[in-house]
């Protein structure tokens, strides 16, 4: 082993994702099954400060890797972006022994890793979050279960805007990356995804296709709209009023985020949970566990924070030559 740690504890933060208990049971039971001792820190951060802090064993969890949401709780926390707060931190773990923390979390949630590991604690994070937007990796884990959500759901207005031969808008989640409603868009046969890195905000040229749609014999006119663009509702409204089509808006909100884990998201997130231990056993610390161009690598958590990445615009542009 190679720095002798002896005690992982292990966070989950900010937005909750599917996939997250089944990220947590594998750095629990790969831990114990390398006889280290596992601590579980309940509602992130904020947990942390507040001396949350459970025991783990293999029974702690059992039963959960088909489980949305996490067992652990999250939480965001303003504390802890303070030096004070990440002192306190610190501090705290070496109270209860841990030496070592997974932070299974966002952007975000990475920042507190890095912080806490500047402070001599050994941090690897796991990408948990349904928005798909960790720049290092092309994996998150939730995005495959939301995705898949969100399409079911899509499917279902769908039907009734055909019936009604409206127009929908569906508003999905993804904070300011379009990467849901892209995946929606091009998965429900959708008329229009509006991307907040590709959208020009021209409402006129979104209302002639709608008409020209409806003049060639579309019976629905589907507009899969990002979080990041929002404003569904008076969107709507002004469609209806520019088109004479009758035009609803929908957005899915939370209901996203939660559900049964995808057998991709479990998958990932065991391998991705087990990952982090061997990283922390193998003396690495500041990392954050990725999925690159089809392997599981990881990156140095200030190198991989200084990334940005883009939509894939190859499949934006393959989204716009099956729209007809
Ligand atoms: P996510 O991890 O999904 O990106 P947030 O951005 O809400 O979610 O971050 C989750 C939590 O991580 C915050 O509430 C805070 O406790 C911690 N955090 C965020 N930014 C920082 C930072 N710059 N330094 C230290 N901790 C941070
Ligand atoms: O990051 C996950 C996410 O669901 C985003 O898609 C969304 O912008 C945000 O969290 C919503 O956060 P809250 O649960 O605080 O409303």
């Amino acid at each position: 082993m190679g720095n002798q740690i002896k005690t992982i504890g292990v966070l989950t933060s900010g937005g909750d994702a599917p996939g997250m208990n089944a990220a947590i049971r594998a750095v629990v039971r790969t831990a114990i099954h390398h006889g280290l001792n596992v601590k579980g820190i309940k509602r992130g951060y904020a947990g942390l400060l507040k001396e949350e802090i459970v025991d783990m064993d293999g029974l702690s969890v059992a039963d959960i890797i088909h489980r949305g949401g996490t067992i652990l709780y999250t939480a965001r926390c303003l504390e802890f972006m303070t030096e004070e707060g990440q002192e306190k931190g610190a501090e705290i773990c070496r109270k209860h022994g841990i030496d070592s923390l997974v932070v299974i979390g966002g952007d975000g949630s990475f920042r507190g890793a890095q912080a806490l590991a500047a402070l001599g604690i050994n941090t690897v994070g796991v990408p948990g979050t349904i928005d798909l937007d960790i720049a290092c990796s092309d994996y998150t884990i939730g995005f495959d279960t939301a995705v898949n959500t969100a399409m079911e759901a899509i499917d279902k207005v769908r039907d009734t805007s055909t019936s009604h031969e409206r127009c929908s808008i569906i508003e999905v989640m993804g904070r300011n990356a379009g990467y849901i409603a892209l995946w929606c868009g091009i998965a429900n046969g959708a008329e229009d995804i509006l991307l907040p890195e590709r959208y020009d905000n021209d409402e006129q040229k979104l209302i002639d296709r709608i008409i020209e749609n409806r003049k060639r014999g579309k019976k629905h006119h589907i507009i899969v709209n990002a979080e990041g663009i929002g404003h569904s509702t008076s969107m709507a409204k002004r469609i209806e009023a520019a088109t004479g089509i009758e035009t609803r808006a929908t957005i899915l909100g939370h209901m996203q985020r939660g559900g049964t884990p995808t057998c991709k998201d479990r998958v990932y997130a065991s391998i991705m949970g087990a990952k982090a231990v061997d990283l922390l056993m193998e003396g690495r610390s500041k990392r954050l566990v990725a999925y690159k161009r089809g392997s599981y690598v990881d990156f140095d958590i200030d190198e991989a924070l200084a990334m940005s990445k883009d939509i894939a615009e190859d499949q934006y542009e393959i989204f716009k030559g099956l729209v007809r």
